[in-house]
């Protein structure tokens, strides 16, 4: 298989992970004789760096042509004097509105190995923690009107949680065609009992289930999803929710399953480009002492591998390659706990790629 892959290193420790990640990629293409071309893409700080802009058009041209962008992290506080249309975190969502990403992804899965980094008690962690939050990530409130005016003599503000049927059924796909090479369940996570955006989504939702009677449908209000994370996270297989649900629920996802580091996501369209990166941003505080836990981005290329290009066994080999090395007792220090081994970054990555 050949593939154009975009590759936007980033900020802070974006480079020295994604270069763990690249050598992982390079052991894949040799492994199974694909051919992967990659194209360095200015994104970010490093764009502003160079050009003044956090996403100067050839970027976005490049990023158009690639069959898919795996991404490390932008921004840090050298950036913070830019004015805000040229922050590099802006240039991060103009990349998914520009490529149509509208469904984020975002695997809460614990390695048994990192169990002592669960906040979770022993008997949850025991149960299993191996859920997807699939999140609608270009509509709902965070893409509504959004105003301020005086009313009263007050100061009043108002933002629009605003969803069609056509945005709903696009993402819904997406969790029913995931929860289909999983476990066959899809919760919907709504406030049905208080928004009619809500009801929407039960309604059409719930029609587009006929078309997967193999799977199981429920629904239940964010409220108790917020809670049933933490007292039963075994419960879940795909998680399908709107935009600022998703937003706060997969940040509470990945804290059970331990560190920020290891969590990857992906970010997907209509089409088969995806944009891959881990959950985490630049850490400016660790940056340049290879001591970043490259795991998450290692495990983003092993999503792209199989959702982008369907090549299933080279990310499953990923996915075993990094459940060896933690057996065999190599962390990083965000991962590292008694009588384990500490490695760097780099030789994570060496590690990785070797047991490939
Ligand atoms: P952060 O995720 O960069 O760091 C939070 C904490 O986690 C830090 O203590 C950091 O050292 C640690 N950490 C993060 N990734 C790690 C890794 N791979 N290995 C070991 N430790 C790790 O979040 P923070 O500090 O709020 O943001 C820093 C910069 O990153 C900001 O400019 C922010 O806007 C940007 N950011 C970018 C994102 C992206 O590019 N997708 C996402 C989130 C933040
Ligand atoms: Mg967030």
């Amino acid at each position: 298989m050949k593939k154009n892959i975009a590759v936007i290193k980033g900020d802070g420790i974006g480079p020295e992970i994604v270069n763990e990640a690249l050598k992982v990629l390079h052991v894949i293409e040799k492994k199974y004789n694909h051919t992967f071309q990659l194209t360095e893409v200015l994104a970010g700080g490093a764009a502003i760096d160079a050009t003044g802009n956090c996403l100067p058009q050839e970027s976005i041209d490049q990023l158009l042509a690639s069959d898919s962008v795996l991404l490390g992290a932008v921004g840090g506080p050298k950036y913070d004097s830019q004015p805000p249309e040229n922050r590099p975190e802006k240039a991060l969502l103009r990349i998914r509105s520009t490529l149509g990403l509208f469904a984020n992804m975002r695997p809460a899965k614990l390695y048994p190995q990192l169990r002592e980094a669960s906040p979770l008690k022993d008997e949850l962690v025991d149960e299993g923690i191996d859920f997807v939050v699939v999140r609608e990530l270009t509509g709902g409130i965070y893409f509504g009107k959004h105003e301020t005016w005086t009313e009263n003599g007050q100061e009043t503000a108002q933002d629009i949680m605003k969803y069609s049927t056509a945005e709903i059924r696009r993402i819904a796909k997406v969790a029913f065609d995931t929860a289909m090479v999983r476990r066959k369940h899809v919760t919907c996570v709504d406030k049905a009992n208080v928004l009619d955006t809500s009801k929407l989504w039960r309604r059409t939702v719930r029609e587009m289930a006929k078309d997967y009677p193999e799977v199981t449908l429920d629904f239940m209000y964010v409220d108790n999803a917020a809670m049933q994370i933490c007292r039963k996270p075994s419960q879940f297989d795909v998680i399908l929710t709107e935009n600022m649900f998703g937003d706060i629920l997969s940040d509470e996802a990945s804290m059970i399953t331990g560190t920020i580091g290891t969590i990857p996501s992906s970010s997907l369209g209509e089409t088969s480009r995806g944009m891959y990166e881990p959950i985490h941003g630049s850490a400016p505080d660790i940056a340049g002492q290879d001591i970043a836990d490259p795991l998450g981005t290692i495990l983003s290329v092993g999503m792209m591998l199989k959702y982008s290009f369907g090549l299933e066994q080279e990310a499953e080999d990923i996915d075993r390659a990094v459940n060896a090395v933690l057996n065999a007792g190599y962390r990083t220090p965000d991962m590292m706990s008694e009588g384990m081994k500490k490695v760097s970054c780099h030789q994570m990555g060496d590690l990785v790629a070797t047991e490939i």
